[in-house]
C-alpha cells in the first residue's frame, strides 16, 4: 500500500486537495484479487443468487454491471473473512500498518459488530464494564451478549451547544474507584470518541488512568476513521494508547455501507485477552462481502 501526495492539486472543488495523502488502491491486495476473479470467464455455480447480475435485470440496469460482477462470495481465490488468508490477510496487514495497529480486522457488520466483539473479548459474564450513559446501542447489545454489568458514567451536558460532552479522565478514575470500593475491578472501559456530535475525550489521560490498573480501553471511534490522515485532526485512539478501536470506514471514509474496521494494539498486553479473533469473526454475517473493503 502506497501513499500518494495530493497537495498542490489544481483541481477545483476536489475534496481530496487538502489531504496530505491518499491511498493508491492499485496495490490493495483485496482489490487486485477481486478484479482478477471477476475477470474470469466462467460459469457461476455459487451464490449470490443474482448470478453476476443476470437474475436481477432491474437492479442491474440501475447500477450497471460493475457492482454485480464484483459481488463475489468466499471463493477459494478470495478466501474467507472467518479465517483470513491470502488477499484478506494481506489487506488486513496493510490496513494495520496504515492505521498504526498491531492487528486489524475487516468488519462487514459495521462498527456495531466491532463494538460487540470488543466487549465480548474483554468481558466475561458479571464483569463490570465502565462506559458512558449515552453509549451507542451496539454497546448495550454487547453488554447483553457478554453478560457484563454496566457501570455508567454520566457525560456532562454542554448547555452552549445543547449536547452531551465527552468523558473526563477524572470521571473514569472515579468510576474505577467506586467499583474498587465494593471489591470489583473493571474488566474494560469503553469511551465514545469522537461522539456523534464530534466531541473528543482526552484519551491520552484516560488510557493512563486505566493502564495503571491494567484495564483495557475500547474506543468507539465510529466517527473518527479519518483522524489518521491529516495533522489538523485530533490524534487517533490508538495513537493515544487505546487497546481496541472500532471505526466506521463507511461513515467517514469512502467504503460501502456497513464496512468498518477493528484495530487492536498489542492484543496480548493483558495476558488473558486471547479471545479476540474468534469473537470478532462470529459477529459479522456468514457471507463475506468483498466490495465492502
Ligand atoms: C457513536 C457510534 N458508534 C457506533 C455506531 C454504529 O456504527 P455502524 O453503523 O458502522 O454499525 C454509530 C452509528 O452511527 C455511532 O454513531
Amino acid at each position: 500500500m502506497r501513499f500518494v501526495s495530493m497537495q498542490g492539486t489544481s483541481e477545483p472543488n476536489n475534496v481530496l486537495a487538502d489531504l496530505p495523502v491518499v491511498l493508491e488502491t492499485s496495490s490493495a491486495p483485496l482489490v487486485r484479487a477481486l478484479k482478477s476473479t471477476a475477470e474470469q470467464d466462467v460459469a457461476c455455480f455459487h451464490f449470490p443468487g443474482h448470478n453476476r447480475g443476470k437474475a436481477t435485470p432491474i437492479l442491474y440496469n440501475l447500477t450497471g454491471p460493475g457492482a454485480f460482477l464484483h459481488d463475489l462470495p468466499d471463493l477459494p481465490e478470495l478466501h474467507d473473512l472467518f479465517s483470513p488468508k491470502g488477499a484478506i490477510l494481506d489487506g488486513q496487514a496493510e490496513a494495520a500498518k496504515l492505521f498504526g495497529a498491531s492487528e486489524t480486522w475487516f468488519l462487514v457488520g459495521g462498527t456495531t459488530c466491532g463494538i460487540q466483539a470488543s466487549i465480548m473479548a474483554t468481558c466475561c459474564p458479571v464483569d463490570a464494564l465502565i462506559l458512558p450513559r449515552n453509549d451507542h446501542i451496539s454497546a448495550t447489545s454487547g453488554l447483553v451478549w457478554s453478560g457484563a454489568v454496566p457501570k455508567y458514567i454520566l457525560p456532562e451536558y454542554n448547555s452552549c451547544w445543547d449536547i452531551a460532552a465527552g468523558i473526563r479522565p477524572s470521571q473514569v478514575e472515579a468510576a474505577i474507584k467506586e467499583l474498587e470500593e465494593v471489591g470489583k475491578t473493571a474488566a474494560a472501559v469503553l469511551i465514545t470518541s469522537p461522539t456523534y456530535h464530534g466531541l473528543c475525550s482526552n484519551l491520552n489521560e484516560i488510557t493512563k488512568v486505566c493502564h495503571s490498573r491494567c484495564i483495557p480501553v475500547i474506543v468507539d471511534e465510529a466517527h473518527g476513521a479519518h483522524f489518521r490522515f491529516h495533522p489538523n485532526f485530533p490524534s487517533t485512539a490508538l495513537e493515544q494508547g487505546a487497546d481496541l478501536a472500532v471505526q466506521s470506514t463507511h461513515e467517514v471514509l469512502s467504503s460501502l455501507t456497513q464496512s468498518s474496521m477493528l484495530h487492536v494494539w498489542e492484543p496480548y498486553r493483558y495476558g488473558e485477552n486471547k479471545k479476540m479473533p474468534s469473537k470478532c469473526c462470529r459477529a459479522p454475517a456468514q457471507a463475506t462481502y468483498y466490495l465492502h473493503h
